[in-house]
């Protein structure tokens, strides 16, 4: 099907070749006003202004007329824990009271109060909810999505959190990438023997991980109080032996030293990044390791936003998800994420939309086929209602701003 969209007011992020994008390039998107845009067979083929259209209109079996409606690549969304069995609204409240994130995760709370459900949940059951709320971010214009394991934490609920998310990544029109997180905290049985669980996740879930093909990259929460900066480097090595690269949970409540192994080990990612030092700054700096900052995490436990400007000045790769999980980012609307990335991390609109899109495509390694208007990519794409201008779109927070979601050139 050869498709032509006319009277787009902004076509945004168009690049005729794409690659991961580092400090200062962020604050360069490219944007074509009062744009056309050509797509065959679910691909972008090519763009040009109205002004042009002429001979490529006569190419198109049919013809979409955006009547000034903006037209971005989708969200991609390279860090979530979309499957979970259960909210978590009491601990919210704890939280309003007083309590930390860690001291809510002492009481029992937190990943383990999420593990204890999951572990209880149907591989259906966790289906279900996961393809509702998936369904739902589609529409709020996410088109890719990285996915965690993580509240299973032993190897059966482990394997069925894996496999309810390679149904999802077989069923979902967008890709899916799956993240084993056996090592998001210690099981109550293994709290004062770590390695009996650093063993369980090496010699018995990964290899099963492996053999079913469940992951695409392995995770581990490196923070005090969960996984050292070498029990990580341990379990990430075991799990780079599959062919599992590294993503790690890194810096988020305390100077972890997860940053430095992440580079260290040449991560894909390192996320969170709530609390850096020159050391850990200056390890991402030197390095292709794509640092993801979670601006809604850090909203909701109330802590200071990454320290987004230090990183661009210092050059880093930069990239924004949702970290969708009922713990720490109980939403997982990258609309919100690219708009609190502006006004609590003082990114450009024109650096949060790139991080938001390209880098984060990246950072599932989709960065060929998502992240940008580039012929070849698949047209995966948000139809605003009329803007003003890009910047109102992060301006205009709360506001739903996204007329219609298309997702390999057909609207959901
Ligand atoms: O990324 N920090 C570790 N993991 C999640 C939160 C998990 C939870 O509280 O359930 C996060 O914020
Ligand atoms: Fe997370």
């Amino acid at each position: 099907m050869n498709l032509l969209v006319t009277n787009i007011h902004h076509l945004v992020n168009v690049r005729t070749e794409s690659k991961l994008l580092f400090g200062k390039e962020l604050a360069e998107l490219p944007v074509i006003e009062n744009a056309f845009l050509r797509i065959q067979d679910g691909l972008i083929k090519e763009w040009g202004e109205m002004s042009s259209v002429g001979t490529h209109g006569s190419l198109a079996e049919e013809m979409i007329d955006a009547k000034g409606a903006s037209v971005l690549p989708t969200w991609c969304d390279s860090h979530t824990h979309l499957v979970f069995a259960a909210s978590r609204e009491d601990e919210f409240v704890d939280k309003i009271k007083g309590l930390s994130y860690a001291e809510i995760a002492a009481k029992g709370g937190g990943i383990l109060n999420s593990a204890k459900k999951l572990q209880k949940a149907s591989e259906d059951e966790l289906f279900d909810q996961a393809w509702k709320r998936l369904t739902e971010l589609m529409h709020l214009g996410t088109g890719a999505i990285e996915i965690k394991s993580g509240y299973g934490l032993t190897v059966d609920a482990e394997l069925k959190m894996l496999r309810v998310i390679k149904r999802l990544k077989e069923r979902s029109s967008i890709p899916v990438k799956a993240t084993f997180l056996g090592a998001h905290t210690y099981p109550l049985e293994f709290k004062e023997y770590h390695q009996g669980y650093i063993d369980q996740i090496i010699h018995d879930m990964l290899p099963r991980i492996a053999g079913e093909k469940l992951a695409d990259y392995i995770d581990v929460f490196c923070e005090e109080g969960f996984f050292s900066p070498e029990e990580t480097e341990t379990i990430c090595r075991a799990g780079m032996q599959y062919g599992l690269k590294a993503k790690i949970h890194a810096n988020q409540l305390n100077l972890s030293g997860g940053t430095e192994t992440g580079v260290k080990l040449g991560a894909l990612s390192v996320d969170h990044l709530e609390t850096m030092d020159t050391s850990a700054i200056e390890a991402l700096a030197g390095s292709k390791t794509i640092g993801t900052l979670l601006p809604t995490a850090a909203f909701f436990l109330r802590m200071p936003f990454q320290p987004a400007r230090t990183l661009l000045d210092k050059g880093c790769a930069i990239a924004l998800a949702s970290d969708y999980n009922p713990g720490s980012s109980p939403s997982g609307n990258m609309n919100l994420v690219v708009s609190m990335s502006c006004t609590g991390m003082k990114l450009l609109p024109e650096e949060a939309i790139n991080a938001a899109t390209l880098n984060g495509a990246y950072a599932m390694e989709l960065g060929e086929e998502l992240g940008s208007i580039t012929p070849g990519k698949k047209a995966n794409l948000i139809f605003t209602k009329p803007l003003p201008s890009i910047a109102y779109l992060p301006y205009a927070f709360g506001t739903n701003l996204i007329e219609k979601v298309m997702i390999n050139g057909d609207f959901i």
